[in-house]
């Protein structure tokens, strides 16, 4: 497409310019990481042909945006994105891991690992996780969504990524989903000074991507001193990959969600961790909600002590 521009003087050619922005929100684009717009036709057109060949993709090209099931139903594992994006993920600047320049994946997140055992504070932890440049996500975020509410609570709610809303604002759960988890959560008497709230990735990854196993893998460390920081009684887990990485199963979230799993923290102390579905997928499967309802009445008898929790 042709890049727009306008003289913005002229109220015809700045109505143009908005309605030509518009289109482009409407068709998901919610990231400009460049100063200059890219006619990407005129330089395919322009560049020399290669020979045919098969190409591998490159090695850290972000797979595309997860879409819904054929049927048109939303899938559980698809459950951060709070409105679709149908463009490919933008490019992310060179990554850099930590201090070991070229240091692999692998090596990134024992880094992190290394790090994180270091902090003894949850604001020690938030200052390193500022400082942090072993994930490429921290270079495309706005801010880093570190936690929100109350970290002496009795309960702390895991969910996977920031969305574009926790991004702008640099707190958990602000959106669409964020209101809804805050509904949920007034149904057993809770509120955001009586839970702590985080996810196991603390930047929003472009255009709402789910993150890669290796971000995760690398923020992982991050998330699990913050839980061990924080200490609470009960962890609930929002959803698939809040639930695969902190309790190890490979369950889908159907399945999964309604247990407690046993948590063990740093110093052997163990927790029980319920899984449950996350609010943005119950937002795209309202009938969905009776499940998740259930899920919290089990939450709320295992913190008044009134059942075994499972
Ligand atoms: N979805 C998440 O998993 N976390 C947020 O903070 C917001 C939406």
């Amino acid at each position: 497409m042709e890049p727009m521009t306008a003289n913005r003087a002229d109220p015809d050619a700045r109505a143009d310019l908005v309605s030509y922005l518009d289109f482009h929100v409407e068709a998901g684009v919610d990231a400009a990481l460049d100063e200059h717009p890219h006619d990407r036709f005129a330089e395919a057109e322009a560049a020399p042909r290669a020979p045919a060949a098969r190409v591998d993709p490159a090695p850290d090209r972000e797979p595309p945006p997860r879409r819904d099931t054929p049927s048109g139903q939303a899938s559980p594992l698809d459950f951060r994105r709070e409105l679709p994006s149908r463009d490919p993920p933008p490019r992310e600047p060179a990554r850099t891991y930590g201090n070991a320049a070229g240091a692999k994946p692998g090596e990134a997140a024992d880094d992190a690992r290394a790090r994180a055992a270091q902090v003894t504070t949850l604001e020690e932890l938030e200052a390193l996780l500022r400082g942090f440049e072993g994930c490429g996500l921290r270079f495309t975020a706005k801010n880093l969504v570190f936690a929100d509410g109350n970290p002496q609570a009795r309960v702390m709610f895991v969910g996977e990524a920031p969305g574009a809303d926790e991004d702008r604002i640099g707190k958990p759960f602000m959106g669409r989903s964020g209101q809804l988890l805050d509904r949920m959560m007034a149904a057993i008497g809770l509120d955001r000074s009586s839970a702590y709230i985080s996810n196991v990735v603390p930047w929003r990854p472009p255009g709402n991507r789910n993150p890669t196993p290796q971000e995760i893998s690398i923020c992982r460390p991050f998330v699990e001193r913050q839980i061990e920081l924080a200490n609470p009684d009960i962890l609930v887990c929002l959803g698939a990959p809040a639930t695969q990485t902190l309790t190890g199963t490979k369950d889908g979230i159907l399945k999964a969600r309604g247990r407690f799993y046993p948590y063990r923290l740093g110093d052997g102390r163990e927790i029980r961790a319920l899984a449950t579905l996350h609010p943005a997928y119950l937002l795209r499967q309202p009938v969905q909600k009776r499940l998740a309802w259930r899920d919290f009445r089990m939450l709320k008898s295992a913190l008044d002590g009134s059942a075994p929790g499972q």
